[in-house]
């Protein structure tokens, strides 16, 4: 028995990548692959940051780096094995192959374009004819980010944008912020910005993980509150963006949507490339966050750099579609496979469809007008973003938050520089709930 499934794999081994679950959920057909571009340089850098001078990030600010493109290429060679029966054996045939968007970012136009050398190499047969040449090109597509809905999801959306109004002049939120006032208060003090948001810890945190990365020691006053307790308002930037499921279905819907479409084009043949099996996103964290926050499978974990999640619809021999995703948020190890709640891990695309239903948008454009009358937003979403950073994002959402707690006035995070008490005394622990929200279960190939 044992020798028989070997020779059967190792004979289909030559067209087919393997990960031992074909017998029981089917061949991947099809596979929509998200992910983050590749290790960066900070977006910006505060007045009070120590590594201001442009010395320390020779590539520029908000730019991939070589560590970036190198996780890419290595991640392409690695869907390369995994998906190699959905490629053309001739790679040379990219344009049937594969069809690859990126938000209009130099870091994740370079990220996708690594990837593609991973995947499209030229082979040592072909070689003599390309000069040198090591991989065949691969077109990438983009849109500004002012019409992106997809990935950016920056595109106008007057109800999404009243929406977060509404929340923002709710006294839930308000409590909220006042929960990390003391912290704020801190990093306004040191950092030298004036302003500050939620928006503004999730681009502080990373850029204080891009420098303890650099080995560039952070000063006493970022140690006092990074990681923790900044991790936490730093996770809710990027949850708080599809809270309900109206902004669910405004922000995350239009790519979940996408991922079912293209498995219904690809079973009625309806692409326009009906071979193609891949289509390919480059895009960032929080495009990420919302598509699996969208889905309910977000692990309330900032996606790292280079993460990616794979979308795959599988046939079985009775001809069954099922549709698993799976979350490689380390270059290293294997993917997670993501349990979408109410579906078994390998989920019937008809029952993962019915699931989502609620969150997928009928008509984005026709939703997206759907405002009370009354309601008058200027220019629609623009005070609702901040520019600061290069690239406009939502803020907002914290009810659930504030119904988890007590109910009474949210408790603060005293991080005084003369207190040498410990900073963690009496915050309410949203990290253990988020932990609890993951319902990850992790599956290694061949077990
Ligand atoms: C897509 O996958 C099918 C089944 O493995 C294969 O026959 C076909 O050639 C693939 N398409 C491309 C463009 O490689
Ligand atoms: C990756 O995702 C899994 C499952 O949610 C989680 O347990 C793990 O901590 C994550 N790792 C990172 C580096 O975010
Ligand atoms: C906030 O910090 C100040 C000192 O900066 C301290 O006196 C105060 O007690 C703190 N508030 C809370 C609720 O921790």
């Amino acid at each position: 028995m044992f020798s028989i499934a070997f020779l059967l794999v190792s004979a289909a081994a030559i067209s087919s990548a393997y990960d031992g679950l074909e017998s029981e959920y089917g061949v991947v057909e099809y596979v929509n692959i998200l992910f983050r571009h590749g290790a960066r340089t900070p977006d910006s850098l505060a007045p009070g940051d120590p590594y201001r001078d442009m010395k320390y990030w020779p590539e520029g600010l908000g730019q991939l780096t070589k560590e970036g493109i190198l996780q890419h290429f290595n991640l392409g060679v690695w869907l390369d094995r995994r998906y190699r029966h959905i490629l053309p054996r001739d790679r040379s045939q990219v344009n049937e192959a594969i069809n690859v968007f990126s938000t209009d970012w130099d870091r994740t136009l370079m990220s996708a374009d690594a990837e593609m050398s991973g995947i499209f190499p030229i082979v040592r047969g072909d070689a003599a004819r390309w000069s040198g040449l090591t991989s065949y090109p691969v077109p990438i597509h983009s849109v500004p980010p002012p019409t992106d809905k997809l990935l950016e999801v920056t595109a106008d959306c007057k109800r999404y944008a009243y929406l977060v109004k509404e929340f923002q002049d709710s006294k839930d939120y308000n409590q909220i912020l006042n929960r990390y006032q003391n912290m704020t208060d801190h990093l306004v003090r040191h950092t030298g910005n004036r302003f500050f948001n939620l928006d503004f810890y999730m681009e502080l945190y990373t850029t204080y993980f891009i420098e303890e990365n650099r080995d560039l020691e952070l000063p006493k006053w970022v140690r006092k509150v990074y990681p923790w307790p900044m991790v936490e308002p730093t996770v809710l930037s990027f949850v708080v963006p599809t809270w309900t499921t109206d902004m669910k279905r405004l922000r995350g819907g239009p790519f979940v949507k996408e991922v079912i479409e293209n498995f219904w084009n690809k079973i009625t043949m309806k692409l326009d490339q009906p071979n193609q099996n891949i289509s390919m996103y480059s895009a960032h964290d929080t495009t990420i966050s919302a598509v699996l926050n969208t889905m309910g499978i977000f692990n309330w974990k900032q996606p790292p750099f280079a993460s990616m999640v794979l979308f795959e619809l599988r046939k079985t021999q009775s001809g069954d579609r099922n549709v698993l995703i799976w979350y490689k948020n380390s270059t290293n190890d294997n993917p997670w496979l993501l349990k979408v709640p109410g579906c078994d891990a390998a989920c019937p695309l008809t029952k993962l469809e019915r699931i989502l239903k609620p969150v997928i948008p009928e008509n984005w454009a026709d939703e997206c007008n759907n405002v009370p009358l009354t309601t008058r937003v200027d220019t629609p979403g623009e005070e609702l973003h901040t520019n600061s950073f290069g690239r406009r994002k939502n803020k907002i959402y914290f009810k659930k938050l504030v119904e988890q707690g007590e109910g009474g006035a949210p408790e603060r995070i005293n991080v005084d520089d003369d207190d040498k008490a410990d900073a963690r005394q009496g915050v309410p622990s949203t990290t253990t709930s988020a932990t609890k929200a993951s319902n990850a279960g992790r599956l290694t190939f061949g077990e």
